[in-house]
């Protein structure tokens, strides 16, 4: 007979810690092996669970430091893992926390008169609501959102702003708020990550609610109006200063078998133009052809993001006829938002027009085997990158950056802690909470700082704008590039 197969769990509560091995069965669970635990060595350990199904949501914990449920992580032989309980909760004892603080605000926002309860949903109202009715409120969505990590009270946690999007097609003109903030979320899409029941609270909620209140004359804020008016007018979302890539670069540059369209977003055009540049010379520098439509408007994603789905159409169908035009084999982007907002939300603002494949740069870069070239950094330098959230949770790119840095001589690269914890750009909170922003970018300065980085890069302007200003205000000596600029200086 061969050794046993095991576990090696730890329980890392308040009141205790605890290590054991944990004998392994096929199919195991974390919540079979806390139950072994109990029965073999802790008897008083408290922790809670109920269906062992994935459905009563009781089960909810910290499993290596992100919220899962325990009855749903199957465990593999010889692994190691840790539990704790979910964080920013009173713990009652072990891995049993106080769930009210946060249920708690959930019951009003849905008030029930006695004739509501008997009342039948219509079917097509069932069938809209069935994906944010399918709640287990197992938290992990509030302990693991971004705003409240980074102790702002403003978002209430994605759970409520879901309760409060089932609520909102009955609102009239004086819907329930209580203090609800839904303007307070970067829609990060990290509560879509954890949930166990895959709601799209970023999408389903908090944009749907924003535009219902748009509807009702109620929203968006001043701030976002003001973008979305200046977006509609003169197809930028930002305005003038003195540089416009657009002006400078459109038209042809570079050869090559591939023919790639550089949709450039506004921050781009506006304000980062060496940026566009880079591209340009990668272009030119690596062999494929990029054309910059000069009728080109902005993606409209700020727009969408906040409510704004009527203005952000007519910008959509905008840049339909740019494409056209071209007509490439793709479309480049070099900003996490305009590279979602093409991929995910074109499809159903164009329908069958939208026809083009869309990549973000380091797709692109790594598909035509760039990492393979070789760059180099023309000094030792130790870098670092941001996951910004449209790209890693709204394009699912998070190898392809790393592959490329790893490739360019001079760099060591090193991993921060939470690479892909939200710096607080996006959703419309940048232009619309400011302080807000700024409190989830001075949480992304110290990670940088943590890990002795001389350069924090990443793929989106949004986000590079924002830490930028995060290592400003905290005094951190750290330089912040797009990573398109890095590797162009590295050719
Ligand atoms: S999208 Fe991000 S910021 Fe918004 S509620 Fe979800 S986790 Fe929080
Ligand atoms: S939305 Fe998902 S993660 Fe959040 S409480 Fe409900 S089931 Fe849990
Ligand atoms: S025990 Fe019910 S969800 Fe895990």
């Amino acid at each position: 007979m061969g050794e046993e197969e095991t576990v090696l769990v730890r329980v890392r509560t308040p009141d205790r810690e605890l290590e054991v091995e944990v004998p392994y069965q096929e199919g195991m669970t974390l919540l079979d092996a806390l139950l072994w635990i109990k029965e073999h060595e802790a008897p008083d350990l408290q922790f809670q669970y109920s269906c062992r199904n994935a459905q009563c949501g009781t089960c909810a914990v910290l499993i290596n430091g992100e919220a899962g449920l325990a009855c749903e992580r199957r465990l593999e032989p010889g692994e190691e893992v840790t539990v704790e309980p979910l964080r920013h909760l009173p713990v009652i004892r072990d891995l049993v926390v106080d769930w009210r603080e946060v249920t708690g605000r959930l019951r009003p926002l849905a008030p029930r008169t006695h004739l509501d309860w008997f009342r039948r949903l219509e079917p097509d109202r069932a069938e809209r609501l069935h994906e944010l009715r399918s709640c287990i409120e197992c938290l992990c969505c509030v302990v693991e959102c971004p705003v409240i990590r980074a102790g702002s009270t403003r978002n209430p946690g994605p759970t409520v702003l879901r309760k409060l999007a089932e609520e909102s097609e009955k609102w009239d003109r004086t819907p329930r708020l209580e203090g609800v903030d839904v303007y307070a979320c970067t829609t990060c899409h990290r509560c879509a990550e954890v949930c166990p029941k895959d709601i799209d609270i970023p999408k389903k909620a908090v944009e749907a609610v924003r535009a219902r209140l748009r509807e009702l004359g109620l929203g968006p804020l001043e701030e976002h109006r003001e973008v979305g008016e200046r977006a509609v007018r003169t197809g930028r979302s930002v305005e003038r200063k003195d540089e416009c890539f657009l002006e400078e670069c459109a038209g042809e540059h570079g050869s090559g078998d591939v023919t790639a369209l550089f949709f450039t977003g506004c921050l781009v055009d506006y304000r980062l133009p060496e940026t566009g540049r880079a591209l340009v010379r990668l272009a030119e520098e690596l062999g494929f052809r990029l054309v910059i439509p000069e009728d080109q408007v902005c993606c409209g994603s700020p727009l969408l993001r906040t409510g704004q789905r009527d203005r952000a159409e007519r910008l959509a169908f905008r840049n339909l006829e740019a494409f056209q035009r071209v007509d490439p084999d793709v479309i480049v982007t070099v900003c996490a938002g305009c590279g979602a907002t093409l991929k995910n939300d074109y499809p159903e603002l164009l329908g069958e027009r939208f026809e083009w494949e869309v990549l973000d740069v380091t797709e692109l870069l790594v598909e035509l085997r760039a990492h393979e070239r070789g760059f180099e950094h023309p000094e030792e330098v130790v870098v670092t990158y941001h996951d910004p959230c449209h790209l890693k949770r709204g394009q699912g790119v998070h190898r392809e950056p790393r592959r490329l840095l790893k490739s360019v001589e001079g760099v060591e690269f090193r991993e921060m802690r939470e690479p892909d914890r939200c710096c607080g750009a996006g959703g419309g909170v940048r232009a619309g909470l400011p302080e807000l922003a700024r409190l989830m970018s001075d949480v992304k300065a110290r990670m940088a700082e943590e890990v002795g980085a001389d350069v924090l890069t990443t793929v989106c302007p949004f986000c590079e704008y924002n830490l930028r200003e995060g290592v400003e205000r905290c005094g951190v000596d750290v330089k912040v590039p797009n990573l398109t600029v890095l590797l162009a200086r590295s050719l």
